[in-house]
């Protein structure tokens, strides 16, 4: 028996990454699985892995900015699977770039995918499960919980996650709605945002600001998988179904009394 068996999730992002780790994951364990993303041939192999493990799945196109999207999303997935009572807000983007250079239109794109997604799928979850109860999983960062350089619009995205996931565990709560609320913080996770916002960095920024940041990681180079080793105290980024393990228990009924917490996963990264 799955830990969270006869359970439907939507997971947004869930093309790549942690959100297709989350997908084999939470269908490992028996959920039914709405996966969404704007990039369909990363849907197409989620499915595929999931099917071919013997899980339930199911893929949209959902660009998750377009708020009309999710009242669409939650109607078919429940059309498909029963009603959901997991949501994954883990779809994402990193705009690295130093700060005294940062475009308007960066920032706001940044905030716009980080932020109002998260505000708009939980608006649509609070609709749709009050009442009959769910869990509601919100990826931040460990970015979220303190600055790092070249990152202040990702940092502040963040960081609006984790206290939107908090003001929206305890609304939640005192309503009655049996929705539970939890933001997941983690570290240096090998997937392709981690990699493309390293060459982002080293693509905007002269030799000079490179070495003064690259400094202060303990690293001498902008180079990904070294800055990941020296960074974290366990010596190597983390894999995308170590974070999907720990959503899997923020889904599961065995965290039935934790609601509105951060939850790290970064390998003992911000224990020092
Ligand atoms: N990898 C890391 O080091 C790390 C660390 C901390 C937090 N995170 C967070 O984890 C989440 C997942 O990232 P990942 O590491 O799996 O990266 P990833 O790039 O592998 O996956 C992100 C997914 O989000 C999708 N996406 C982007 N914009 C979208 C939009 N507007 N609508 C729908 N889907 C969209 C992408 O197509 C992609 O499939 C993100 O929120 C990210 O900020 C990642």
């Amino acid at each position: 028996m799955g830990q969270i068996d006869g359970k439907v999730a939507i997971i947004t992002g869930a093309g790549s990454g942690i959100g297709r780790a989350c997908a084999q994951v939470l269908a490992r364990e028996g959920a039914a699985i709405m996966a969404t993303d704007i990039d369909t041939d990363g849907l197409t192999e989620t499915a595929r892995l999931v099917d071919s493990a013997g899980g339930r799945i199911t893929t949209r196109h959902q660009d998750v900015v377009d708020e009309a999207a999710w009242d669409t999303v939650f109607a078919e997935t429940e059309a498909a699977f029963g009603a959901p009572s997991i949501l994954v807000n883990n779809a994402g983007i990193a705009i690295a770039g130093a700060l005294a250079d940062y475009s308007l239109e960066d920032w706001r794109l940044q905030m716009a995918v980080n932020v109002d997604s998260v505000f708009l799928g939980t608006r649509a979850a609070m609709r749709a499960m009050s009442g009959r109860g769910g869990s509601i999983i919100n990826i931040s960062s460990v970015a979220g919980l303190r600055g790092a350089a070249g990152a202040s619009a990702y940092c502040t995205s963040k960081g609006a996650v984790r206290l939107f996931t908090k003001a929206a565990a305890v609304e939640c709560a005192q309503l009655g709605t049996g929705i539970r609320v939890n933001s997941v913080h983690p570290g240096i996770i090998d997937t392709p945002i981690w990699q493309k916002s390293i060459t982002r960095m080293t693509e905007a920024m002269d030799a000079d600001r490179i070495a003064a940041l690259t400094a202060h990681s303990g690293a001498n180079q902008m180079d990904a998988d070294m800055i990941a080793a020296q960074s974290s105290p366990m010596g190597r980024a983390g894999r995308p179904e170590e974070v999907a393990e720990l959503v899997l228990f923020l889904a599961s009924d065995a965290s039935s009394y934790i609601s509105g917490q951060e939850h790290v996963v970064d390998g003992a990264m911000t224990a020092r």
